[in-house]
């Protein structure tokens, strides 16, 4: 999973301001504002990082959002943070995730998850974290990242996460 392949036309690029947001449409109009009216100024802030796939030559057919975050001890499950210090622990957030319906149901969603997750763990070879964290736009999305072996963590039914070993080894496969 370490290198993600893409079908021939399409590429993966940091978002900037000549692409074209205002056609973006996931179904979750959450994701799609955010895209549309959040996503660069938060990154001219260093708040976060949103790269867009791009059906060549400029469809946006997909995005995802990362983010560095902080996480109280007490939220993560025990068998995580048995052995570590009860302070604030180090995460990424996947912050946002969406794939324009007219791709929807073609591998994109997958393989963007997978290019998501290889940047983290890219991250955490220079940058360690425990855990990434994200919170379920709707119970759809949640049934899609249970698909990918991510998490519940107790007492927060949309949130899930992969913690760092697991993230690791999937990299590793
Ligand atoms: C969730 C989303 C990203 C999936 O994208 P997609 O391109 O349709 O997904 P794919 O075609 O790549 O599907 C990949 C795998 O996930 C599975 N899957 C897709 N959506 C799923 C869902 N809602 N629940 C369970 N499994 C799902 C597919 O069956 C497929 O499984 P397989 O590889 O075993 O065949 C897309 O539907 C979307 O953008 N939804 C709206 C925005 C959203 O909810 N974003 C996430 C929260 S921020």
């Amino acid at each position: 999973m370490r290198s993600v392949s893409w079908p021939e036309g399409y590429a993966i690029e940091q978002l900037e301001k000549h692409h074209q947001r205002k056609c973006f449409k996931s179904g979750v109009d959450a994701v799609d504002q955010w895209l549309k009216k959040s996503a660069r100024q938060a990154q001219e802030k260093r708040l976060s990082v949103t790269r867009v796939l791009i059906e060549e030559p400029d469809t946006i057919a997909g995005y995802y959002t990362l983010a560095m975050g902080q996480v109280s001890f007490d939220e993560l499950p025990l068998e995580i943070v048995r052995k570590l210090p009860g302070t604030l622990l180090p995460i990424i957030t996947l912050a946002w995730l969406g794939i324009d319906q007219r791709y929807q149901g073609s591998g994109l969603g997958g393989r963007i998850l997978a290019q998501a997750l290889a940047d983290c763990h890219r991250t955490g070879q220079v940058m360690p974290f425990v855990a990434v964290l994200l919170d379920c736009a709707t119970k759809e999305a949640k049934r899609f990242y249970q698909h990918y072996d991510f998490e519940g963590l107790p007492g927060h039914p949309m949130k899930l996460m992969l913690p760092w070993k697991l993230l690791d080894a999937m990299m590793k496969r």
